[in-house]
């Protein structure tokens, strides 16, 4: 007879005799730099909560007296009953911040990329790829039934040589889709020339900017600012769920992008519209960056501060151009040896392992944070002195 939730229990028994099962870390209280993890008092080296934008009072504010105006939930689907004024007035703030005709607000910035990614493409077209691009790209680009080439990581010789061979077999549309900065490196896509080659052979740029949003470009106004190429890629994907510090996904672009990702997303259509609270957050949160210039500036100080001291104790740190820093360590069990050190240290930030990265380069991923003091940050850099010299990665 067949045992039908068997697979259960076997799967997950593969996943922990390989050591890559999650185990799930109680946050108690507020995500801050300094946190309660586990019931251990900890420094924050992991979150992506860069500005501290979750814990700042005007969006704090904004969330309460939303709730109070608006209730707790929108009470339907954006297409059905629940376009409320908040989504319309957020999508506006969305455009004038990030300099684009439009804006369309997604729930998360995953369903961005499942819902619009599909339609863009399909059977007659070609989607061209950076090999390091995230899951959730990778997952909307599995929903089409569309030619797939992938090019070498941030290899723009490549890219020119695929959309020249994309082009040449005729494909009717081609998509070239990349993150703005790559999660677990801290690297930034060559966006200008990737828009450059774009125009060159007529295909569409959709950079997904999830990192850089609130950490790169002029007052944090992400890839597009930082290039000064704004208004010239056709998508524009981001999420509220990192430095934006609430949750929710955007798609920036022209009007005609938003009226035909608003008719045809099914992940926009099909599920309820995002909540009042974290609608009125977002939008208090976009309003700060356009007024407090000093959050972005913070993160930059602590940035290059903590990268350089990290480097001067020896550490690799890859090609780190953003807050994301990684700390290599090679082998998995170096990574996750140092994580348990440090945490026993005080300091929380998880290894990055295969098959998330190569085999020899598990790292630990640190996320620079505007509540972090030079206090802080040296104490984070003497666990990783201690802890690195230890386990002979330094
Ligand atoms: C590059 C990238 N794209 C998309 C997402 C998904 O964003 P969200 O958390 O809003 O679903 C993430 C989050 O992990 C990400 O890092």
């Amino acid at each position: 007879m067949r045992n039908p939730t068997a697979f259960l229990k076997k799967e997950y028994k593969e996943l922990k005799d390989k050591g890559i099962d999650w185990e799930l870390w109680v946050l108690i209280g507020a995500s801050k730099s300094h946190c309660n993890i586990g019931g251990k008092k900890v420094i924050m080296l992991c979150s992506n909560n860069y500005l501290n934008l979750s814990n700042h009072p005007k969006v704090i504010e904004a969330a309460i007296n939303a709730l109070k105006t608006h209730g707790a939930g929108s009470g339907s689907v954006r297409a059905i009953a629940g376009s409320m004024d908040l989504h319309f007035e957020l999508e506006k703030t969305i455009a004038r911040f990030k300099r684009t005709e439009a804006a369309l607000y997604y729930q998360t910035g995953f369903a961005v990329n499942a819902g619009l990614i599909p339609q863009l493409i399909g059977k007659e077209d070609a989607v061209i790829s950076d090999e390091l691009n995230h899951g959730s790209i990778i997952d909307g680009v599995r929903l089409t039934r569309t030619e797939r080439y992938v090019y070498a990581h941030n290899d723009m010789g490549e890219l020119e040589k695929v959309i020249k061979e994309a082009d040449s077999k005729g494909a009717r549309r081609i998509l070239v889709i990349t993150d703005g900065v790559f999660s677990m490196d801290g690297d930034i896509a060559h966006a200008d020339v990737i828009v450059k080659l774009a125009a060159e052979y007529g295909a569409m740029t959709y950079i997904d900017d999830a990192h850089g949003e609130g950490t790169i470009g002029p007052d944090g106004r992400g890839i597009g600012a930082h290039f000064g190429i704004e208004g010239k890629i056709d998508v524009e994907m981001g999420t509220f769920s990192k430095a934006y510090g609430v949750v929710g996904g955007l798609a920036a672009g022209s009007k005609d992008l938003v009226r035909f990702a608003f008719n045809k997303s099914r992940t926009w259509l099909l599920s309820g519209s995002a909540p009042p609270p974290t609608v009125a957050a977002c939008k208090a949160a976009l309003e700060v960056l356009e007024t407090e210039p000093e959050h972005v500036l913070k993160l930059w100080e602590n940035t290059n501060y903590f990268k350089k001291e990290l480097i001067s104790l020896g550490f690799d740190t890859g090609n780190s151009q953003t807050p994301i820093i990684p700390a290599m360590c090679g082998e998995s069990h170096k990574a996750r040896a140092l994580s348990k050190r440090l945490y026993n240290m005080g300091i929380f930030a998880l290894p990055i392992v295969f098959p998330m990265v190569a085999r020899d380069k598990a790292r630990i991923r640190c996320q620079m944070n505007t509540g972090l003091t030079r206090e802080d940050l040296d104490t984070a850099l003497n666990a990783f002195e201690k802890g690195g010299k230890e386990l002979g990665i330094i």
